[in-house]
């Protein structure tokens, strides 16, 4: 029997509350269990009786009450859930989330939770740009937060416009879908059974003891992969450069600074059934670095380094002669003719896939939270519309297990 995705949903106080009652009524339609939370403020826009009406469930809105912490105490309300959701997620509670408070029910079950959380804000437009705001959903991104919106038109306040509408159910439900899997689920997953080597960020190479060589890949596109193949059940490692992002949970995660000891990582972590390297890997080290810091000399005359080429790790690993991974996925990060280079790097590198994105400053992909990316194989080229990282990751992991599943399909029952 298929387990019941559970969804803790939040409801903080905007007037985009009542659309969440639709929400948890298609939840309900598609087999969501759906418990939910409301803050003081949301029982100013929708009565905790509708929600409890349409879910079926008691709702929980009091961290000090007795009786609510009797029948399930706020720790159980954090844990005995496959994802929450915060919708709407007023400019409020998501500063409360990024300042780690607990003053009420729902911030301290938020603070309490190992489960992924998907926010979908829903305020005025200048709240929503406002510096403190933006400052505070940076944070949260970092911080492995999942969102979903918001979007843009026409807002409840009359003659406003811009971007903070909270975004419609169906795009919700599409992204609840991507998120809540029930751990059971997860274990019998499209990747279960499946080693994932995953490599990610920037390499810095010492120059002294206090400068580097690096690069602006931030990670965030290698962190959502490790993140959505687990999800799929999959056993990852994930080999990360220095990076500020938080590990995806259930992921093993091991930090690297140099590509020297990014290569002797993933060595010891094979073997893996699937190798993807998203790793901005430098080209170049120094040939000799600096055992003290570097002086300006009295003349004026600027240092000249010798640089070594670093190993080509996706290389390395793709010619290995055992332990090869069966299916070996690299990145090109162009800035022109990124189709051709893409094409040429699959064939240089010994790579079966090249996931090929144009990083010019002007794309904002290095960094952001967006990605247009190409799909090149032997047989052909995809291009993917533009998408957010993670949704890239969902879709670049499901086409990994349906290429092993192809290649080695698992057992069946009746087998
Ligand atoms: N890569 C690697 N080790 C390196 C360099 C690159 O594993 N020393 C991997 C990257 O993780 C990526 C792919 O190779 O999957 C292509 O990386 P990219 O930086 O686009 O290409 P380079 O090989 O560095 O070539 P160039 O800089 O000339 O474009």
């Amino acid at each position: 029997m298929v387990a019941k995705r559970r969804v803790l949903l939040i409801v903080s106080g905007g007037i985009a509350a009542y659309k969440c009652l639709d929400l948890v009524r298609r939840l309900g339609e598609r087999g969501f269990a759906v418990r939910t939370v409301m803050t003081k403020a949301a029982e100013r826009f929708v009565t905790p009786l509708s929600f409890g009406a349409l879910t079926n469930e008691r709702v929980f809105t009091d961290l000090f009450d007795l009786d609510e912490e009797r029948e399930i105490g706020h720790i159980r309300l954090a844990r005995d859930t496959d994802l929450i959701v915060v919708a709407p997620a007023t400019a409020d509670i998501i500063a409360k989330m990024a300042g780690g408070h607990a003053n009420d029910l729902a911030t301290a079950v938020l603070l309490a939770t190992d489960k992924p959380v998907l926010v979908a804000p829903a305020m005025n437009p200048r709240m929503w740009a406002n510096p403190a705001t933006q400052r505070n959903v940076r944070q949260l991104r970092a911080d492995g937060i999942h969102f979903v919106g918001p979007a843009s038109g026409e807002m409840a306040e009359r003659g406003e416009a811009g971007t903070g509408r909270l975004v419609e159910v169906p795009e919700l439900i599409e992204a609840i879908e991507r998120l809540a899997m029930p751990e059971s689920a997860a274990q019998s997953g499209a990747l279960a059974g499946r080693h994932v080597l995953i490599t990610a960020g920037p390499t810095h190479e010492p120059i002294d003891p206090v400068r580097y060589i690096a690069n602006r890949s931030s990670g965030k596109q290698g962190y959502e992969i490790a993140a959505a193949a687990a999800q799929l059940g999959a056993r990852v490692t994930l080999v990360s450069g220095p990076v500020t992002l938080t590990p995806p949970p259930g992921v093993e995660t091991i930090r690297v600074v140099t590509a020297a000891e990014m290569l002797e990582a993933v060595s010891k972590a094979l073997p893996a059934d699937i190798g993807v390297f998203a790793a901005a890997v430098a080209d170049w080290r120094l040939a000799q670095p600096k055992p003290e810091k570097i002086k300006k000399s009295a003349g004026g005359a600027a240092p000249t380094f010798k640089l070594a080429e670093n190993p080509d790790i996706l290389r390395t690993v793709a010619t290995r002669q055992t332990d090869r991974p069966t299916l070996i996925v690299g990145f090109a990060a162009e800035t022109e003719d990124v189709l051709a280079h893409a094409k040429k790097k699959l064939k240089s590198k010994g790579a079966d896939w090249i996931v090929a994105n144009d990083v010019s400053p002007e794309t904002g992909i290095m960094g952001g939270d967006h990605n247009t990316v190409h799909l090149v194989t032997a047989a052909g080229v995809e291009n993917w519309p533009n998408m957010s990282k993670c949704d890239v990751a969902a879709r670049l992991v499901e086409r990994i297990a349906q290429h092993l599943d192809q290649l080695r399909p698992k057992r069946t029952a009746a087998e």
